[in-house]
């Protein structure tokens, strides 16, 4: 090949890379989402399935980066990096959300509030739920959904069964004060302590039982700490999907449609696996054989909401009488 057609090959090829460079895909959207639990519970399996979703129907403009089991942030921490922007998207449990200045969210927190899933879905998926999520915008957060856990068992290393069995227990509580004022209604001491912390304060005797969905309780090896667990169902844990408002309403619209189709399917699936991932953890409890399974009488167990109510008076300044009402109404809660 003569110099000068060398040249003009060379100067075609730089042409054809050229228009390459200039459409170099951009650098995708992170959304970093940090979360407290193990990956196989109903909400480390959600955000998973959240992930896979979003970066297959963004075609890879989005990228979401899973961090379970606290990896990167404890419960207060990770409030606090959600509002400065170092992480993106959260699901706190609903009792997490005092802490931030918004305290009706303590209403799921009142023991026997909820029967059934039915009755919570009547909440969650209500009017009261939208209300709720509302709340959270003056803080600079957006709530996108609700996603289940489960109803909670009790853990000691004595048996609680009755009343008495409860005094002088201290209990690991979440941060909340309707679960400080459930504890203490029936003689029992709570402490607040981060999720992270729990087992290491169950395996030294910090304290001396706890409370939590099966979910939780056999994937933090709980259950290998604690000898006796009450099927006593009489509370629920549940979550809320949040994010960074300015992040969120900064994205390009269609990807903000997308990802907002994307969380619908995952709070379907969210949904969906919550009671089944609940029964197959007590299920492998039990197998384990490390603690014993005890069932309450349904007098035992109208023993504990008739003493647990106080939790409901006690709180009803505090989450606002016509939240509780309105709760009440869509679940027909009856103290007796
Ligand atoms: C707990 O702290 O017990 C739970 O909120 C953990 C969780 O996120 O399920």
């Amino acid at each position: 090949m003569k110099l000068k057609d060398c040249l003009k090959a060379l100067v075609t090829v730089a042409a054809l890379a050229l228009p390459m460079t200039a459409v170099a895909a951009p650098a995708p959207i992170v959304i970093k989402f940090s979360h407290v639990v193990a990956q196989h519970t109903p909400k480390g399996q959600a955000a998973d399935y959240f992930k896979k979703l979003a970066e297959e129907r963004t075609k890879g403009r989005v990228k979401v980066e899973v961090y379970p089991n606290s990896q990167l942030y404890k419960d207060k921490e990770e409030m606090e990096a959600l509002q400065l922007g170092a992480v993106q998207m959260l699901a706190p449990s609903l009792a997490k959300f005092a802490p931030l200045g918004v305290k009706e969210f303590e209403v799921f927190d009142l023991p026997f509030i909820f029967d059934n899933y039915q009755e919570l879905h009547k909440v969650t998926q209500g009017p009261v739920g939208a209300k709720l999520l509302k709340k959270l915008e003056p803080k600079g957060i957006l709530g996108l959904a609700y996603w289940d856990n489960g109803f909670k068992v009790m853990s000691a290393n004595k048996p609680i069964k009755n009343l008495a069995d409860f005094r002088g227990q201290k209990m690991r509580i979440q941060s909340s004060k309707v679960l400080d004022s459930q504890m203490r209604s029936v003689g029992s001491i709570p402490q607040v302590l981060a999720f992270s912390e729990v087992y290491q304060a169950l395996q030294t005797g910090v304290v001396d039982g706890t409370e939590n969905p099966p979910s939780n309780l056999y994937t933090q090896k709980m259950h290998e700490v604690q000898k006796y667990v009450t099927l006593s169902d009489h509370g629920y844990l549940g979550y809320a999907v949040i994010v960074n408002k300015k992040f969120w309403q900064g994205l390009p619209a269609d990807i903000r449609t997308t990802l907002e189709g994307c969380m619908k399917d995952a709070t379907k699936y969210a949904n969906d696996v919550a009671k089944k991932d609940n029964d197959e953890a007590l299920a492998a409890v039990k197998k384990s054989g490390r603690s014993q399974l005890i069932a309450l009488t349904p007098q035992e167990r109208a023993a504990w909401k008739k003493a647990m109510d106080k939790a409901h008076k006690d709180n009803m300044g505090r989450i606002g009488a016509d939240i509780v009402k309105e709760v009440y109404a869509a679940t027909g809660y009856n103290a007796n």
